[in-house]
């Protein structure tokens, strides 16, 4: 997969493609990431890539024109149309589910804005769709671009080891993971639930279902409302009968911790 960013500060983003798990994958070949300077594209001396607001107001705009030039220098590049994202504080809120689908995407395009945004006519002529990265304001689009960047590409197909590595992980099914512990067995005086130390992979799978579910109910009513646990077999059946009758002892041992913390 390709990824393109549009944006003022290039080596920023390019820095951070250069670690890790999306370094790694760069080496491999299986990913191709790329920053590109905007200001590479303006034909004035200065450089100059923004202009005052029509209609007045506070801040600058970031003109059509340069963003324009560079986002067709890229596309000719990659030799056809690719999938544009503005990343933009009105656009739709990112999840898992859009990481999952531009995931499948050869080629995209995520244009980063500045100041107090972009003209309205390159989105309108270019941008495929605008993302957001929640209801706040940044600076600018280069931290969205890059969580966007490193929550698709995890999911491409060899950048990380195994498929298992993400499909366990919170959002993949709507639920959020279940608690992890390592080494010790015992730290600062609390010990890791038996269950995990039991070797009963049976009894481990389904505390960490049950914990799964209890702690999306718990800290996230929203995606709990929609998520659909399987119940056609028995077992699924009797599983979720289980829960209705362990919630209400979950919820007393959570707050009996609560409890116990704010002593
Ligand atoms: C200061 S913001 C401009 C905000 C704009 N004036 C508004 O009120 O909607 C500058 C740039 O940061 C990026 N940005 C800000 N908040 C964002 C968010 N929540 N998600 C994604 N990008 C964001 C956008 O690219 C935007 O053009």
């Amino acid at each position: 997969m390709r990824v393109d960013v549009l944006t003022l500060f290039p080596d920023t983003m390019n820095a951070i493609f250069g670690e890790s798990i999306l370094g790694r994958a760069q080496k491999k070949g299986i990913l191709h990431l790329e920053a590109h300077q905007i200001r590479d594209y303006t034909t004035n001396k200065q450089n100059q890539v923004d202009d005052y607001p029509y209609g007045g107001g506070q801040g600058a705009i970031m003109q059509a024109d340069p963003l324009y030039r560079c986002w067709c220098a890229v596309q000719d590049d990659i030799g056809g149309h690719a999938h544009t994202v503005y990343m933009s504080p009105c656009g739709k809120t990112f999840t898992e589910e859009d990481a999952k689908r531009l995931a499948k995407l050869d080629n995209l395009i995520l244009v980063c804005g500045h100041y107090e945004g972009i003209d309205q006519r390159f989105i309108d002529e270019c941008v495929d769709e605008e993302i957001s990265l929640g209801d706040f304001v940044l600076t600018g689009g280069e931290l969205a671009a890059m969580a966007v960047t490193d929550a698709v590409c995890r999911l491409v197909p060899g950048v990380l080891s195994e498929s298992a590595c993400y499909e366990d992980e919170s959002h993949w099914n709507g639920l959020l993971e279940y608690p992890q512990y390592s080494r010790p067995e015992v730290w600062h005086g609390m010990a890791v639930p038996p269950v995990l130390l039991s070797g009963n992979h049976q009894m481990v799978d389904r505390w960490r279902k049950k914990q799964s579910v209890f702690r999306t109910r718990e800290r996230r009513p929203d995606l709990a409302e929609r998520i659909q646990l399987p119940h056609k077999t028995r077992a699924e059946k009797k599983f979720i009968a289980e829960l209705e009758s362990e919630w209400e002892e979950y919820k007393h041992e959570r707050s009996h911790s609560d409890a116990e913390k704010m002593d």
